[in-house]
């Protein structure tokens, strides 16, 4: 029995996604399609299109997640699709935004990721980045054994641990031609883990 089929997790991880939905809402296009790579049970993808209808999210992840029910996949404006493969299955310039929340740590490569997102956002177009950026050991420490701890409670989740710090990602954006237009940072409820949110702006060609 995993800790995520028990009602009070899913009550209390449906109001983190509400949390990060209204964090994250503003810094999206008023309509228009949006990836979530790394969606997880969808709970934020929910959210969001509950707070702006006019969105469509395709929501992308390894695993299903238990908690992705057919009642959140029954919306028009919400879809889900596995990922197989390393690279991302969409077309170069497929979505108005991309975003990947608390999700780079997760896999084997976030800079490949990163460059991946840009490939599949139309130029002029936005990549949110959410995640939990290291400042120093002790913040590595904490983040990596908290991080561990939450997703054992839930089923196949791929849980490498690829924290990087905060500096790094700057150099990653820089690298990338990623321009920042908006920078802020949450403290989620209860684990006060610090989530980065950054709005990037991908090059136009
Ligand atoms: C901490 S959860 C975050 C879920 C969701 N974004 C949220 O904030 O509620 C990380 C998610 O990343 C997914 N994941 C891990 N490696 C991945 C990969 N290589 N490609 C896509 N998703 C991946 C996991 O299965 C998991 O659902």
């Amino acid at each position: 029995m995993f800790l995520a089929e028990l009602p009070l997790y899913k009550k209390l991880s449906g109001k983190r996604s509400r949390v990060l939905a209204e964090a994250v809402l503003p810094l999206l296009p008023e309509n228009g399609s949006i990836l979530d790579f790394g969606c997880g049970n969808m709970f934020t993808a929910k959210h969001l299109i509950d707070l702006n209808p006019n969105l469509k999210i395709t929501g992308m992840d390894v695993i299903e997640d238990q908690n992705l029910d057919k009642k959140i996949l029954d919306h028009p404006a919400l879809s889900f699709k596995q990922i197989n493969s390393r690279e991302i299955p969409f077309h170069d310039h497929t979505f108005d935004t991309t975003m990947v929340i608390s999700t780079l740590h997760h896999t084997p490569e976030p800079e490949y990721y990163i460059q991946e997102l840009k490939r599949v956002t139309k130029p002029g177009g936005n990549l949110i980045v959410v995640e939990e950026m290291y400042l120093n050991t002790v913040d590595k420490i904490w983040t990596s054994g908290q991080d561990w701890v939450l997703n054992k409670m839930k089923k196949g989740v791929p849980v490498p641990l690829n924290f990087r710090p905060y500096r790094h990602y700057l150099q990653v954006f820089r690298d990338q031609h990623l321009t920042i237009r908006k920078e802020t940072f949450i403290r989620m409820p209860i684990t006060l883990m610090h989530h980065y949110i950054f709005q990037l702006q991908v090059p136009q060609v």
